[in-house]
């Protein structure tokens, strides 16, 4: 084994995990989107009730901006409108650490379309 094979073989080794808890990390949001309802009004990638989270990461250009996702968690929790059409959000009985956990999440999804 030369030493070239084996720093890319621990390269290999660290992607592999890296990748792995973007995923675990993404599917807990998603699981915590589930728990907390969000879905009966928001879908991935085409608008229920509410934006798609795909439009809502768009429109705040995927940013991981601890104030606008401090007001946005603020406005799930709320409830709130005017922002993208008629219907407001209704307030979401959901604490702040896991609304915020979940529009992080969202500023991430990017249309595959
Ligand atoms: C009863 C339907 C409903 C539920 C449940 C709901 N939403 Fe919404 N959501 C909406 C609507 C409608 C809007 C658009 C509000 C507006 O125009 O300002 C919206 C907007 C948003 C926005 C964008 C706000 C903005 O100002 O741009 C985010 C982020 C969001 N929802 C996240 C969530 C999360 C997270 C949950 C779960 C905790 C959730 N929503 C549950 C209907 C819902």
């Amino acid at each position: 084994m030369n030493i070239k094979y084996i720093i890319g073989l621990f390269i290999l080794i660290i992607n592999n995990s890296y990748a792995n808890n973007m995923q675990i990390e993404q599917n807990l949001s998603l699981t915590l989107a589930k728990k907390n309802a969000c879905l009966g009004c928001h879908a991935i990638d085409r608008k229920v009730v509410g934006p798609s989270f795909s439009d809502i990461a768009k429109r705040y250009n995927y940013t991981q901006d601890p104030i606008i996702i401090q007001a946005l968690s603020y406005k799930v929790q709320k409830g709130g409108g005017g922002s993208w059409g008629v219907v407001p959000m209704p307030a979401n009985a959901i604490n702040s650490q896991d609304a915020k956990a979940i529009i992080s999440w969202i500023m991430t999804i990017k249309n595959k379309k």
